[in-house]
């Protein structure tokens, strides 16, 4: 009987990831986005690095998947995979899930 109920709450909680909206991974990923404070570089003005909507103008050229692949490179490597100056650092203890979410956020935006 024990059993059952677990499995029913295991059960419960996986369909509650499932049903995960768009709209609330892309909450998730704005949250992080100041969390690990990307928006002190990322800012409206642009002076030290664009806007996250600068750079979905950008990634929604590529193909959805290779998008995702280039901002998730960005995100663990730095700005200096872009050939750029490595002002932007390395963030190797974001998840991949967490930067699904990202991905999904900035690719969510435009102007
Ligand atoms: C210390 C400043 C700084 C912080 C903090 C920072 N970035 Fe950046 N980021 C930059 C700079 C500078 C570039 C290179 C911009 C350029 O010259 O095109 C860049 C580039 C990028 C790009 C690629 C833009 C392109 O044109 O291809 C993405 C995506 C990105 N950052 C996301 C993030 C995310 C997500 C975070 C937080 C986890 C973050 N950045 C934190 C400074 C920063």
């Amino acid at each position: 009987m024990k059993k059952t109920f677990l499995s029913i709450a295991v059960l419960l909680g996986s369909l509650s990831l499932f049903a995960q909206t768009n709209q609330e991974i892309i909450n998730k990923g704005k949250e992080l986005t100041i969390k690990n404070g990307c928006t002190a570089c990322h800012t409206n003005s642009g002076s030290i690095a664009p806007d996250f909507t600068v750079i979905t103008v950008k990634y929604k050229k590529l193909k959805e998947l290779n998008a995702r692949f280039e901002i998730s490179n960005v995100i663990k490597k730095g700005s200096k995979y872009l050939g750029k100056a490595p002002i932007m650092p390395a963030y190797t203890q974001i998840s991949e899930s967490e930067i699904r979410a990202i991905s999904t956020y900035i690719l969510s935006l435009s102007k």
